[in-house]
């Protein structure tokens, strides 16, 4: 009986062992001999992923819609650091994607409204109907990733924030030190950001798979088949995340017309406008009034004399 118990027990850990899984994925289905690891991101439609890498953005983003659509679960729960950086307004859609993973340039979400997006796959132009055209998939070059930590027992340094932050990307998405170009850090607002960056000229380094897991660790539940949370280690303290939000800058200033971009600026303009015009025409008035009165006056005299 021991000796079953023990061969059992054996078995299970060489079976536990052998078998294949994928780390960076807890949605992704993995077969053994030899390992294969797929996605399923539509109704019979399985992308094969490899789980060494973190996954394609525009992967999961469709595997969350597909997940939406059949009840399955996705629980959802600074500033810019350039003018022409933005965010994501529109939230997750159901992507069109290329066989390696990139985003379509144009992205319609299965209805007849489409528009373009850039390489992390955030609409970058205004909507259109089916007949807009997009030349290319803009490259996205940077994100900024400003984020807010909860209360700690000490205080720590900018120093700190940014060793805990550089390692902790490291290790979590396998994310080279040289991407993360700064991280600054204001402990009144408990505000970290970081900013990831990229040469211009980089076709090899996809950025956007870092802000995508980083975004679901913060904001819903790890993307990673461990469901360990985000917690870099600062100065000795486990520095929990409370917010997110991403920016992002491409290579081409995103193409949003002035209707979308800013009421509030464009009804200040107007008010503006109005006040200038409305000053203007007073003093055409009160000029005019003058002259009557003095050509008038000039015209008394004339008499007089
Ligand atoms: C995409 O379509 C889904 C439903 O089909 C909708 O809930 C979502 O808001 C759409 N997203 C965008 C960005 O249009």
């Amino acid at each position: 009986m021991k000796l079953l118990i023990a061969l059992a027990l054996v078995s299970f850990a060489v079976g536990a062992f052998s078998q294949c899984a994928c780390p960076n994925s807890k949605w992704a289905v993995c077969d053994d001999a030899p390992c294969q690891c797929t996605l399923l991101v539509g109704a019979n439609d399985k992308r094969v992923v490899d789980c060494t890498k973190l996954l394609p953005k525009c992967f999961l983003m469709k595997a969350q819609m597909h997940r939406a659509r059949t009840g399955k679960d996705t629980r959802t729960i600074g500033g810019k650091p350039v003018e022409t950086a933005f965010v994501d307004n529109d939230g997750v859609y159901d992507p069109d994607c290329e066989a390696d993973g990139k985003f379509k340039a144009r992205q319609c979400n299965n209805t007849e409204v489409c528009w373009c997006v850039n390489s992390a796959g955030v609409r970058r132009t205004e909507k259109g109907d089916k007949s807009l055209s997009c030349e290319e998939l803009v490259e996205t070059y940077w994100l900024r990733m400003q984020m807010v930590h909860k209360e700690l027992p000490k205080t720590v340094t900018k120093a700190d924030v940014k060793a805990g932050i550089e390692t902790a990307m490291l290790a979590r998405y396998k994310l080279d030190k040289s991407f993360v170009k700064d991280v600054d850090y204001d402990p009144e607002g408990r505000m970290i950001i970081v900013d990831v960056k990229k040469d211009m000229t980089d076709r090899t380094n996809d950025l956007t798979r870092v802000g995508w897991y980083m975004e679901k660790d913060v904001k819903e539940l790890p993307q990673f088949n461990d469901q360990n949370k985000f917690e870099p280690m600062v100065a000795g303290q486990k520095l929990e995340m409370e917010k997110i939000v991403v920016y992002y800058v491409d290579e081409k200033a995103p193409e949003f017309t002035m209707k979308n971009l800013t009421g509030g600026v464009i009804a200040v303009i107007v008010v503006v406008i109005v006040a200038v015009i409305a000053g203007l025409l007073v003093l055409f008035f009160m000029r005019r009034r003058e002259q009557q009165r003095y050509s008038k006056a000039q015209g008394r005299e004339m008499d007089n004399m």
